[in-house]
């Protein structure tokens, strides 16, 4: 399918953002921004920020935007600046993004989502349709498909044999942590707990771009905390493979400790955040070896645009941002729909579907098909 977004779009011109959300006091923003700039490929040209006016003095310091480039209202900002747009960043909490995505679609106006996409299965098939309908340009930020590490991991699969099962983890303490200042939309599930939508997210683009499947069925134990989910493990039933998650956020003394571990018949890998520019490989002979940027024959690790400098210097989380926003600059230019690391329109799609699935096996307790 060829989309009708970037007929205009000359090589090597930057792209003209919008930001929705991801004010100076949005979690993820600085990352947003400092990876923007630091591809050199975008010019930030105006914003919506907050609906919240007595914050545009420091949205336009944060953004070193005039403040007559920055709207409270997304319905201004696009009625003033849907001709200077090619398009627009949405980094706004799940819950809230559905008349956004509307709107800008209805304009034509291609996105970029943050993730998760939606925050119910519900309201993500609806504006999936219409997106799709539209033929807008779309893609998100599943940032840590940016790490290398993570990359190299999909070509070493074949060197594990058949796929057995995995198991992903990604343990955090925002829920524990005493002086931990999370947002008050992070403390009230709405439909698909907060939770799944943060942590789960991610750990299914992982298991999308390395399988290129999603599960059959699955099932989850949840624990609470007064409104909302703060940890969950999941069980994963694929075709011919099974996994296991785990993500929470009452796990005290383990800061973002994610962890990907694959077994298969020959071998299996594993990844830890903690060393991040280094891959684990075990064969079923007792080898085990350390896969890093130095190792002869790596596909991605190896490769110097991934990262800003050497190898002893690593980069991690802002490198791995930098090289998703890199890669959306270049799906945008191609014309193309689909880039090795960024997920499709139904791929985000299926990641909420899944989400879902796994909120209501934990209420349900039985497996849940996924449909
Ligand atoms: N990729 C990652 O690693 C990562 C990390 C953190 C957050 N996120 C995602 O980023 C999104 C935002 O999370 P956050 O932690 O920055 O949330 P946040 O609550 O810290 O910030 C939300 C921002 O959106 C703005 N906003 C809210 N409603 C708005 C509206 N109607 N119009 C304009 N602006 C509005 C607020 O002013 C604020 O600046 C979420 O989807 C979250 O899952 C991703």
């Amino acid at each position: 399918m060829v989309q009708n977004f970037n007929n205009d779009f000359k090589l090597n011109k930057k792209i003209k953002l919008a930001v929705i959300g991801g004010g100076y006091d949005s979690t993820i923003a600085k990352t947003h921004l400092r990876s923007i700039l630091a591809t050199g490929k975008y010019e930030i040209i105006c914003g919506c920020f907050t609906e919240k006016k007595s914050k545009n003095l420091k949205n336009s310091q944060f953004y070193s935007l005039p403040k007559n480039r920055i709207y409270n209202s997304l319905k201004k900002l696009i009625l003033n600046e849907h001709q200077n747009i090619d398009l627009a960043l949405v980094l706004i909490p799940p819950n809230k993004r559905h008349s956004i995505y509307h709107q800008l679609a209805e304009k034509e106006i291609g996105i970029i989502a943050e993730k998760p996409f939606e925050g119910s299965f519900k309201k993500a098939k609806n504006i999936y349709k219409y997106i799709k309908r539209k033929k807008i340009f779309f893609t998100s930020t599943y940032n840590y498909l940016g790490y290398p590490a993570i990359m190299e991991i999909k070509p070493l699969l074949k060197k594990i044999g058949i796929i057995k099962n995995f198991i992903i983890e990604m343990p955090q303490e925002a829920s524990t942590l005493k002086y931990s200042k999370i947002k008050k939309w992070r403390t009230k599930d709405i439909t698909i707990p907060n939770l799944h939508l943060d942590l789960a997210s991610h750990l299914m683009s992982m298991v999308i771009y390395f399988f290129n499947e999603i599960p059959l069925m699955v099932n989850s134990f949840e624990n609470k905390n007064k409104n909302y989910v703060e940890n969950a493990y999941t069980w994963l039933q694929f075709r011919k493979f099974v996994g296991q998650f785990w993500f929470s956020k009452n796990t005290t003394g383990k800061t973002n400790e994610l962890s990907i571990k694959i077994f298969g018949s020959k071998g299996s890998i594993e990844w830890m955040h903690t060393k991040p520019e280094v891959v684990l490989l075990s064969n079923n002979k007792g080898d085990k070896s350390i896969i890093n940027r130095q190792s002869r024959n790596t596909k991605y690790l190896k490769l110097k645009k991934f990262h800003t400098y050497g190898p002893g210097h690593p980069g991690g989380f802002l490198d791995a941002f930098i090289n998703v926003y890199e890669e959306i600059y270049n799906l945008y230019k191609s014309n193309k729909v689909n880039a090795p690391i960024l997920l499709s329109l139904k791929n985000n799609l299926d990641i909420i579907s899944v989400l879902e699935r796994i909120h209501f096996s934990s209420i349900k307790k039985t497996w849940q098909k996924i449909f």
